[in-house]
């Protein structure tokens, strides 16, 4: 069996939402504590419905660091906010058709990521949140 699935691969050859945002109305940034690689994470909500309409990300991570946040963003792009918090890293290592052991950390970093959008989006709409949800 190869070490990276098809998916990873597409993934990480031809990433989605990759990016900058302008007017975004939440950014998270995280560094992963394992290998130091970092990831900007920016969303963009609808206020009344609070779903999120765009994403989009940045990373200076490894190729399942990539893999992941772009299917992150495809996973959370659409859903609410509070759905969007629940998205797991095993949710989005699953999606890819599983991760190597070994790189299922780098997955860690998309995770927290979201959680970061939202939480800054939170703060800055004054919306109490669950503090437990926010770390991993
Ligand atoms: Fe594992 Fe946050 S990266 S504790
Ligand atoms: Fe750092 Fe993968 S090795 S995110």
């Amino acid at each position: 069996m190869a070490l990276y699935s098809e998916k990873v691969m597409d993934h990480f050859q031809h990433p989605r939402n990759v990016g900058k945002m302008d007017n975004a109305d939440g950014v998270g940034e995280v560094g992963n504590a394992k290998c130091g690689d970092i990831m900007r994470m920016y969303i963009k909500v609808d206020p009344k419905t609070q779903v999120i309409t765009d994403v989009k990300f940045n990373t200076f991570g490894c190729g399942s660091a990539i893999a992941t946040s772009s299917m992150a963003t495809e996973m959370i792009k659409g859903k609410t906010i509070s759905e969007a918090l629940e998205l797991s890293n095993q949710a989005v290592a699953e999606a890819l058709d599983g991760l190597p052991a070994h790189k299922m950390h780098c997955s860690v970093l998309a995770e927290e990521a979201v959680r970061a959008a939202v939480k800054d989006y939170y703060d800055r709409e004054g919306i109490p949140y669950d503090e437990t949800l926010m770390t991993c």
